[in-house]
């Protein structure tokens, strides 16, 4: 590892990250990230979804040799540390709870600054983790598991909401489908894998037209294909039931076509905002990120619009102890003190980013 971040930040930060089921911790050394360890829950695909109660237990497990292994690896010790960070919050309470009562016993005793840190905010700034930093004003679209946000981001201290999902989330919708089609979790991955070997024109799925102009909605969208298989390969009671009617290539086509849908509903409101923003750069961060096919719809728009584009390599749209790390480092810089006191929260404010 040991790559050069392209912003430069002086002094050693711990990152730790245990919002859902990845438990990841990071170093970020003098403006260079020399490590960013993850361990993910794979156990949680034999239950169709994340088990909260599993996921804190595994985190607990794990979070001692995982920090150990990050020091060792980074060649520093605990007391080298300027500031430890960890996600706060949105995530599941129990699995947040876990790093950041860690992160601050760890503050406590090494008598060194506590920086909780939002999770989205750690995505939406993930792109400075890339050689090629995105340069302020940029437009990012955060697409992971649980938001679906398009936000315009002016400077390290101001973030501001354009639209948001007004039901589920981008993953979450994949996720969903997957589940239908008898594919295992986490669904992104699987609807993508299918999707490269079916035609996105064979089933056409609505696309929401919302009355807020970066807004969107996937609940339609999920419950369209649940329509579809009903109709045409039996019948799922709802939207949890999976589907095995379906052959090889009606699987392909299905999946190719529901991503298809995805993806120009997150195109359409994100090239909106392109066209009416004065912009340096696009961004396209988080779990979801990690689509090919949406990575290439943006570069599209990138092109056509001659904007930078910053997408995060794989390993920091997942969820990551680096982009924690960051953000936390950025928040030390900007002087900004926490107390112990501070709760972690489940869910993101409806105001937290206007
Ligand atoms: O950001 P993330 O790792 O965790 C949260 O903060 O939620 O995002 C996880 C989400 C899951 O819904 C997963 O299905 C989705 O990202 N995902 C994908 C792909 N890889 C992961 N969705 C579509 N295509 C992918 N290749
Ligand atoms: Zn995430």
């Amino acid at each position: 590892m040991n790559s050069s971040l392209s912003v430069p930040i002086k002094g050693n930060f711990l990152g730790i990250e245990t919002s859902c089921d990845e438990t990841s911790i990071a170093v970020i050394s003098d403006g260079k990230l020399t490590a960013n360890l993850v361990s993910s829950q794979d156990f949680h695909a034999e239950f169709g979804g994340v088990v909260p109660e599993l996921s804190s237990r595994a985190h607990l497990q794990i979070i001692i040799p995982l920090l150990n292994d990050a020091l060792k690896k980074s060649g520093l010790t605990l007391k080298e540390m300027d500031a430890v960070c960890a996600t706060a919050g949105p995530g599941l309470i129990g699995a947040l709870l876990v790093g950041l009562t860690f992160a601050k016993g760890l503050s406590y005793s090494l008598k060194k600054p506590f920086i909780p840190v939002n999770h989205i905010e750690g995505h939406i700034y993930s792109g400075f983790l890339m050689e090629d930093k995105p340069e302020f004003p940029y437009l990012v679209l955060v697409v992971s598991g649980g938001h679906t946000l398009l936000l315009l981001v002016n400077s390290f201290s101001e973030i501001k909401k354009l639209g948001s999902t007004v039901d589920d989330a981008a993953g979450e919708a994949f996720d969903k489908a997957a589940k239908m089609l008898g594919f295992k979790y986490p669904g992104g991955p699987e609807i993508q894998k299918h999707a490269e070997k079916g035609n996105p024109e064979k089933i056409k799925f609505p696309i929401a037209d919302l009355k807020g102009e970066y807004d969107f909605s996937f609940s339609g969208l999920k419950t369209s294909l649940l329509r579809y298989l009903q109709k045409n390969f039996g019948d799922p009671k709802s939207v949890f039931s999976v589907h095995h009617n379906l052959n090889d290539t009606e699987l392909a086509d299905t999946a190719a076509s529901f991503q298809e849908a995805v993806i120009k509903a997150l195109i359409r409101k994100t090239e909106k905002a392109i066209q009416n923003f004065d912009l340096k750069c696009i961004s396209l961060v988080g779990g979801v990120a990690a689509n090919k096919k949406l990575r290439d719809s943006f570069r599209e728009l990138s092109i056509k619009y001659n904007k930078k584009l910053v997408i995060p390599a794989l390993e920091y749209c997942s969820d990551n102890g680096a982009m924690i790390a960051f953000r936390g480092a950025k928040l030390f810089e900007q002087g900004k003190k926490f107390s112990l006191d501070y709760a972690p929260y489940p869910g993101l404010s409806p105001d937290h980013f206007s």
